[in-house]
């Protein structure tokens, strides 16, 4: 098979680092590092297939990439790419679903219990030595188990997310999805434990809503004032999914109004999150550095399953993971 460029502009493993590199010949740089801005730009200009993730991948940049063929994204998420003018170049894009949603599921638990409990801000105050007296009812938190968790968004990883509080936590589970599903051929261990509801409904009944949406136009910034003043008053908000279906003034105004109690956030608009957020030091945000798949293992397994997608089509075969074959 005759070797092709390959870019990778966000580390790989070294093993996946090496299978690349057995069959095309491959530059490593990432365009977020000045220093490297240059050795990126061009290999762009020479590269067959892209491989990486957390960098926009534009129409001005592929324009700069005439000899594209693939774009793998190390992430399920495909916010950072532009379809459309994918779809325009018949480029293929393909992403790493499926073997992230149990870590996720696990990200988006612990900020439901740290900010139940108020883990971090607990935590705080041993190390800060002000553990001086048993705890008093003002600093005590809710409990987890037993109350009612609102999905909006219902894949696989809110799947996930409904498999921990349903049967490890005995929280009745309700969610909102556009279409209807049938729980008995994608998650028979559900049925009878998790309801789909109208969106209002749903608000009006949990204790916890977890937004687990994708970031596409329809859901950049669903949930609103409007949302958030139609939830369970002392109701608890996580996002697990992308921070810009947020509207993230009208989710401090919520907290500041005390109609909502508490927030944990893996995912911001902006990120890194810009120092002089509110959202940063907010008392009642649990705020993370979007870690939902980051953990050894994880990470591990999305960089093996984009490299297999990326080999798979730079030899002209059907990658395992192609993204939407029906918007391609
Ligand atoms: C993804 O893969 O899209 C996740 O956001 C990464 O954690």
């Amino acid at each position: 098979m005759t070797r092709q460029n390959v870019l990778v502009f966000r580390a790989l493993p070294p093993d996946q680092l090496a299978r690349l590199e057995a069959e095309h010949d491959v530059v490593c740089a990432d365009p977020k590092d000045p220093a490297q801005r240059l050795q990126f730009e061009a290999a762009l200009a020479e590269a067959h297939g892209l491989i990486g993730s957390s960098y926009p991948i534009n129409s001005p940049l592929l324009q700069r990439a005439p000899q594209l063929r693939v774009v793998s994204s190390i992430s399920v998420g495909v916010d950072n790419y532009d379809l459309d003018a994918l779809k325009d170049r018949g480029i293929l894009l393909c992403h790493t679903p499926g073997v992230l949603d149990e870590t996720v599921a696990d990200t988006v638990f612990a900020l439901l219990m740290a900010t139940s409990r108020r883990v971090v801000e607990l935590s705080q105050l041993v190390r800060e030595g002000l553990w001086q007296r048993n705890i008093g009812e003002d600093l005590f938190g809710f409990d987890v188990h037993g109350k009612t968790l609102g999905l909006l968004g219902f894949g696989r990883i809110g799947q996930a997310i409904a498999r921990r509080a349903a049967l490890g936590f005995r929280m009745p589970v309700v969610y909102s999805t556009r279409n209807p599903m049938d729980l008995a051929a994608t998650a028979p261990e559900l049925q009878g434990l998790a309801h789909r509801l109208p969106q209002d409904e749903l608000l009006a009944r949990a204790d916890f809503v977890v937004a687990m949406l994708p970031l596409t136009e329809s859901t950049r910034g669903m949930v609103n004032a409007k949302m958030f003043a139609a939830m369970k008053p002392g109701a608890i908000f996580i996002n697990g999914g992308r921070g810009a279906t947020v509207v993230e003034a009208d989710l401090l105004a919520a907290l500041d109004c005390g109609s909502l109690r508490a927030a944990g956030l893996d995912v911001f608009a902006q990120e890194p999150l810009p120092l002089n957020s509110p959202l940063r030091t907010h008392p009642r945000i649990t705020p993370l550095p979007h870690i939902g798949s980051a953990t050894h293992e994880t990470r591990h397994a999305m960089a093996v399953l984009a490299t297999d997608n990326l080999l798979d089509a730079l030899a002209g075969q059907k990658p395992k993971a192609v993204y939407d074959n029906r918007r391609l």
